[in-house]
């Protein structure tokens, strides 16, 4: 089975093919295309909702065409991919940026009803999750393009194990998600507030950074001391698996406004926030696992890239629940891209929605 998969929801333009043999437990990348839309929006220091709308609008067709591997022969008409041999097309309906979902959902809505290939809607979070269900091995690095082609080094093969916990942490949530079954999600906890990676970035604005912040201060931590400062880890104390990051974003607040702040000083400030923000995930992530006892755990989302969340969290399973496999994506399926939603839609029910009846969500529950 082939699925074209595309995916807009925020400040990306992407589309794959991902295909997945039937009784395999792992999804294939054949190409997957990410264009990212990061310099147009690092002016305003954040993403410029009208502007992502119209960057999509301008890429989605050779974006389309480039993961197809079929040249355009009109800068706005798709080439015929009839001899593609595409069983499925796949498409984030929700959550995310109404304005940019819309470019991928009607592009995606219309090439189904031109070619009759059936549509499938996917869930952006449950891209997140299914990242972890990609043969990475199999990747065909001559075919992807520049971008993709990064952090491929970290090729693996082993397949998630039900039940699972996943911890999806992204620009727009934190959750932790139990899972029995591929696709049947219970939500564990979430945030109450801000997302963390709202957090990173708002917190790399205070200090100076560029947009994204999340690598920016990812970046800076390493430079400095963790323990220089005291940030509250939000909900620590209290009996919920939710998250809250909007106290220690004010606490940042209150420590660098008004001040001149050394080089050191923001380092330090850097790698005294992504502790709190990391020990916060640290924290329920144990709680939930006393609670609900897993035999796999996934990390996803783009915050899945903190190399400083990867390993603490990898160092915590091993140490609490050694029996616990730990799956966490390369870098490059963290961030928004086409591919995990081509394998989320892979894992589903296949039920084809009806083009005519796709609804796109701004806010959409993983349910
Ligand atoms: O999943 P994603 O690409 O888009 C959303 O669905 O939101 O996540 C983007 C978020 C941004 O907030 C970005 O700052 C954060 O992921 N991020 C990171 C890192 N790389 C990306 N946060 C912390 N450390 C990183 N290395
Ligand atoms: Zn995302």
């Amino acid at each position: 089975m082939r699925i074209l998969a595309v995916e807009t929801s925020c400040d990306e333009t992407a589309a794959a093919i991902v295909s997945k043999e039937p009784g395999e437990q792992l999804a294939i990348i054949e190409t997957s295309i990410v264009a990212s839309q990061v310099p147009l929006h690092q002016k305003y220091g954040g993403v410029y909702p009208e502007v992502a709308s119209r960057e999509h609008v301008r890429q989605i067709l050779p974006i389309i065409s480039e993961a197809l591997e079929l040249p355009m022969s009109h800068p706005n008409r798709l080439p015929d991919f009839s001899a593609k041999n595409i069983d499925y097309l796949a498409v984030t309906h929700g959550p995310g940026l109404i304005g940019s979902l819309l470019v991928g959902t009607q592009t995606m809505a219309a090439l189904s009803m031109a070619t009759g290939i059936p549509l499938l809607q996917v869930n952006h979070l449950a891209g997140h999750i299914y990242a972890s269900f990609i043969d990475n091995s199999s990747f065909r690095i001559s075919e992807a393009s520049e971008k993709s082609r990064r952090d491929l080094s970290q090729a693996r093969d082993d397949v998630p194990q039900f039940p699972l916990m996943a911890l999806v942490v992204s620009g727009g949530h934190s959750m932790l998600i139990y899972m029995e079954s591929h696709h049947t999600y219970q939500l564990l906890g979430q945030t109450r507030d801000d997302a963390v990676g709202e957090a990173f970035d708002k917190v790399a604005k205070l200090l100076g950074l560029p947009y994204p912040g999340g690598p920016q201060i990812s970046k800076l931590a390493t430079q400095g001391d963790r323990e220089a400062r005291y940030f509250p880890i939000g909900l620590e104390k209290e009996d919920t698996l939710d998250f809250s990051f909007s106290g220690l974003k004010t606490a940042v607040l209150r420590e660098v406004q008004n001040k001149d702040l050394t080089p050191t000083q923001k380092a330090n400030i850097a790698a005294s926030f992504e502790r709190a923000a990391i020990e916060a995930l640290l924290t329920k992530t144990a709680k939930a696992l006393n609670q609900f006892p897993v035999k796999d755990f996934i990390l996803g989302g783009g915050v899945a890239a903190n190399s400083y969340l990867r390993d603490r969290l990898a160092s915590l399973l091993a140490y609490r629940s050694p029996a616990v496999t730990f799956h966490v994506p390369p870098i490059n399926l963290c961030t928004d891209n086409a591919a995990v939603i081509g394998a989320a839609a892979a894992f589903s029910t296949l039920t084809p929605t009806e083009p005519s009846q796709l609804q796109t969500f701004a806010r959409l529950p993983l349910v």
